[in-house]
């Protein structure tokens, strides 16, 4: 996906990114993290797409990612297919604090290849590191799906910002 609306500015390069994972895993926050470095200890469960665009430069060239966000809950989820269409990178986040979340990724996965058109740059994100007290999914067993599945993998935290910038930049790198 290429978009070029402001004559004049040159080269411009814009790559759709998906965010998925179960209810609550924080989606959200990383995306308001990296987007607006906002975090939210109270934010609500995401109901229907939310997205931004975030730009980065790559070797002199501006690069947008219109980062889409949507519900991990069912009732709350926006129409799939639409979701996904023209998608070129996604994160696959669950809680390291929530073994129930890591449990969903093959899910997700499946869901993601179901719906893709194209070759999607794929990193699983294991949010809530600043949680790792209380983590119930090894850091090795992250690392072991993502090496299954071929994703790459980073452990992120929305609240202490550990990593954020990184794992959408190396998706948004990939891609470009
Ligand atoms: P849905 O929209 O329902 O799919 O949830 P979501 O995945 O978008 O989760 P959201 O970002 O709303 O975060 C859920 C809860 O986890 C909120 O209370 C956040 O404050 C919290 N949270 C998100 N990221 C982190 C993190 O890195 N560390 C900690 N400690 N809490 C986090
Ligand atoms: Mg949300």
């Amino acid at each position: 996906m290429s978009s070029s609306d402001d004559e004049g500015s040159g080269e411009e390069y814009l790559f759709k990114i998906v965010i998925i994972g179960d209810s609550a895993v924080g989606k959200s926050n990383l995306l308001s993290r990296y987007a607006r470095n906002e975090f939210n200890m109270h934010s609500k469960a995401t109901i229907g797409v939310e997205f931004q665009t975030q730009s980065m430069d790559i070797d002199g060239k501006e690069v947008k990612a219109q980062i889409w966000d949507t519900a991990g809950q069912e009732r709350f989820r926006a129409v799939t297919s639409a979701y996904y269409r023209g998608a070129v990178g996604a994160l696959i986040v669950y809680d390291i604090t929530r073994r129930t979340t890591f449990d969903s990724v093959g899910r997700w996965l499946e869901e993601l290849n179901t719906h893709s058109d194209t070759t999607v740059a794929r990193m699983l994100v294991g949010n809530k590191y600043d949680l790792e007290n209380i983590r119930d999914v090894s850091v090795e067993e992250g690392k072991s799906l993502a090496e299954t599945e071929g994703l790459f993998f980073m452990e992120t935290s929305a609240l202490d910002s550990t990593n954020v910038k990184k794992a959408f930049e190396i998706v948004i790198k990939e891609i470009y």
